[in-house]
């Protein structure tokens, strides 16, 4: 695998082989991390939307594996003077660079930049289409809890339509055999919610969609990306779409809340649940580091 541009277009045996990977990277004295696989080796995490998580797992994990690995802010380079995503890219490349970790906000941004460079790509979120490693971060976090993907009831509520980890779990989800319940404002799904996956099933009432759930993965509004259309309040939202106590009592008694953060607080998650002992938002941190170590390694080194 010379490239991570989507879940779309891995096989199961490939994420399987990929999360049984991450395990052994998420022992910090495993002899993979000591041995510093990619000693030698050059990241660059070139973002240009912004982020906590991701940029920073991405530089924790290449770090580990012994990379040498340079952060480029889109808003802090000559981006703002007007160069181009594919001259950045050229001349990034010119510096020398094996691997480049790239956030973008249009959909399809790393593809096309795999189409013109020699280092490997990896999709760090483009626009509303994919986020891979999250999803495998996730995937990585319900199947260190519970043991299994398949079988499993996974609701995904919020902001489906411009989420790009909606559309990366549902093709994970789906593919190792989970079901996966897709809720939300209508405005808020796609017209066709098949391209999240052939099986997935639309829920309009989140009490319907909640009923004997496994995990609950909640999204945030992605209001960077709504472009001025119409939003109902917050509290109404909340209301609605929010998950709380009494939702959550419908769900399986051992259910796993996630989130893949920023959380907006009262919005689509209260206090109490975000930090509740169903909730697993700190493993998901936490298992990105070792799944974003398996991930590198696999593009570099293959
Ligand atoms: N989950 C996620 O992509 O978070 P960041 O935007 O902080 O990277």
């Amino acid at each position: 695998m010379r490239h991570l541009l989507g879940i779309d277009g891995l096989s199961a045996n490939d994420i399987t082989s990929l999360l049984d990977e991450a395990t052994r990277y998420a022992h910090p004295h495993d002899p993979l991390v000591t041995r510093g696989v990619l000693r030698g080796k050059t990241i660059l995490n070139v973002f240009y939307e912004s982020s906590t998580r991701t940029r920073t797992s991405f530089e924790l994990a290449g770090k580990r594996l012994g990379a040498d690995v340079v952060n480029i802010a889109a808003s802090s380079s000559s981006v703002t003077k007007g160069e181009t995503l594919l001259d950045t890219v050229k001349n990034l490349e010119a510096m020398g660079s094996d691997a480049i970790v790239l956030r973008h906000a249009s959909s399809g941004a790393p593809h096309f930049v795999a189409r013109h460079t020699r280092a490997s790509i990896v999709n760090a979120g483009d626009g509303s289409h994919e986020h891979p490693t999250q999803a495998l971060l996730d995937a990585f976090t319900i199947r260190q809890r519970l043991g299994k993907l398949d079988g499993l009831v996974v609701v995904i509520c919020g902001d489906i339509l411009h989420s790009r980890v909606a559309r990366s779990n549902s093709l994970l989800l789906g593919a190792l055999g989970s079901e996966v319940r897709l809720c939300g404002p209508r405005t808020m799904m796609p017209r066709d919610p098949t391209v999240l996956g052939p099986t997935v099933r639309v829920f309009d009432r989140f009490d319907d969609a909640i009923e004997g759930a496994d995990v609950v993965m909640m999204l945030r509004i992605q209001n960077e990306r709504l472009a001025g259309a119409v939003m109902a309040t917050t509290r109404e939202y909340a209301r609605t779409f929010g998950l709380n106590e009494r939702r959550l009592r419908l769900a399986k008694p051992e259910a796993l809340v996630m989130h893949p953060g920023p959380i907006n607080r009262g919005v689509e998650l209260n206090n109490a649940v975000a930090d509740g002992a169903h909730s697993v938002i700190l493993e998901q941190v936490a298992a990105g580091v070792a799944v974003r170590c398996a991930v590198l390694a696999r593009v570099m080194l293959q």
